[in-house]
Order: structure tokens, then C-alpha cells, then sequence
């Protein structure tokens, strides 16, 4: 089992973790639904956390049985809803991350801890960039590096592989379900966040990462974490 003290490397979801995309994600699945008329809430939004997008896309058909679509329809309306994603993120700027996100990053970074993200988010780079956190990490691993998502530990295995950390020397921190089962295969310490707390995958949970900074208290003496 993980233990908090072993800990040298930290994995950060982005969407609901860093900063609040989730709400726009579920805003463009919302509007697709509506379109295909399938009734789609808050609370269906949840299973669609951290799993890729035509993975959601099959999640979402799967409401409505009787709608056949062709592969070709499927990836026509997941781009459909990507490109309504993505123009409610044309709006984001730095200060769409609260000052809580940047200074738990910088002290934990200055503490020697080693940082990842670790996401399902094809457009992870874009929203990085433009929330200026890009150069806030040492490894950034997304969906455009993996082949399995979420609840697959692909993505925190390579993010792991990345900062040169064992699995038993990272903890995750996410707001999925999918993303918590994630971190329990690939064998790393699960912190859960938003709408995972209280999950029972979680090892524990926190309101805000600011509280990151208590548990993660020590210099590293070896600045890479092995
Ligand atoms: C994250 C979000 C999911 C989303 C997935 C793919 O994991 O939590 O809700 O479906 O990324 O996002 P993308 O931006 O590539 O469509
Ligand atoms: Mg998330």
C-alpha cells in the first residue's frame, strides 16, 4: 500500500481538478443531448468524467437505444461537441485558475516534489497554454499519448514513466471515479477531489489542493524522486 510519507511525485487531472473545464464539458454534452434528444443531467455527466471522448460519445447513445448511428455519425457529432467545447474554452485566461491551484503547484515544485498532469483531455496543450500552467509541471501526459482511457492507468503509468517515479512513489489527485480507479490499478496513492469525494476509492479527500500542501510537507532531498 502507498504510504503519504513515500510519496515524491504528484499527478494532477485537469478537468475539475486544476480548474473548472468539467462544467464546459458537461455544457457541450448538453447540447448534443438535446439535439439527439436524449435526456442527459448533472448527475448522468458524472460516469463521463475522465473517460475519453467517444468513449462519452458511446456512453451518451447508450440512453437512447434505438438511435443507430454510424461510426461516421459518432465522430461527426463527438466533433460537434468538441468544437462547442472548445469555443466556450476560447474564453479562458490565466485567471480562470484560482491562486490556490498556482501557489499549491509552486510550493510543492519548490519542495522538490516532482508534478504531472495526467488526463484524458485531448485538448489538454491548448488549455495549459492558455491558463499559462504549461510550465508549472515536469511531465504532461493527455489523451493524445494514450490508447486506453480512463479507468485504465495508462495515463498515470506514462505520466509516472515520465517523471522518472515509481507508481508506489505518486499520488494522484482527481474528481473521477474513473480517474481514482485509475490510480488503484497503476498501484498510486488516490486522492480525491470535487465530485470523487468521499469516493471509497479515494485513500482520502480533500476540499481544496491548497490542503495538498500540509500533506505533502517535506523537501525532497533527491530533486528527481528516486
Ligand atoms: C477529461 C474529462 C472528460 C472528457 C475527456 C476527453 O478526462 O474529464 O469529461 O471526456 O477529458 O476530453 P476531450 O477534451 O479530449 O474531449
Ligand atoms: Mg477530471
Amino acid at each position: 500500500m502507498v504510504d503519504f510519507g513515500a510519496v515524491s511525485a504528484i499527478i494532477f487531472d485537469l478537468d475539475g481538478v486544476l480548474l473548472s473545464t468539467d462544467q464546459y464539458h458537461y455544457a457541450a454534452w448538453k447540447a448534443l443531448a438535446d439535439e439527439l434528444e436524449i435526456p442527459f443531467c448533472e448527475k448522468d455527466n458524472l460516469a463521463f468524467r475522465g473517460v475519453s471522448r467517444m468513449d462519452c460519445m458511446e456512453l451518451l447513445l447508450s440512453k437512447r437505444a434505438e438511435l443507430r448511428l454510424t461510426e461516421a455519425e459518432k465522430v461527426a457529432y463527438a466533433t460537434k461537441k468538441n468544437e462547442r467545447y472548445r469555443s466556450l474554452l476560447e474564453g479562458i485566461t490565466p485567471a480562470f485558475v484560482a491562486e490556490e491551484v498556482r501557489e499549491t503547484l509552486r510550493v510543492l515544485k519548490e519542495r522538490g516534489y516532482r508534478l504531472a498532469v495526467g488526463s484524458s483531455s485531448k485538448n489538454s496543450g491548448f488549455i495549459l497554454k492558455k491558463t499559462d500552467l504549461d510550465g508549472c509541471f515536469h511531465a504532461i501526459v493527455d489523451g493524445n499519448d494514450i490508447s486506453r482511457s480512463k479507468p485504465d492507468p495508462e495515463v498515470f503509468v506514462k505520466a509516472a514513466e515520465a517523471l522518472g517515479v515509481p507508481p508506489e512513489r505518486c499520488a494522484v489527485i482527481e474528481d473521477a471515479e474513473a480517474g481514482l480507479s485509475a490510480a488503484v490499478s497503476g498501484g498510486m496513492l488516490p486522492i480525491a477531489i470535487g465530485e470523487a469525494k468521499g469516493s471509497h476509492l479515494a485513500r482520502l479527500s480533500i476540499e481544496g489542493l491548497g490542503e495538498l500542501t500540509q500533506i505533502f510537507d517535506r523537501k525532497m532531498e533527491n530533486k528527481n524522486g528516486r
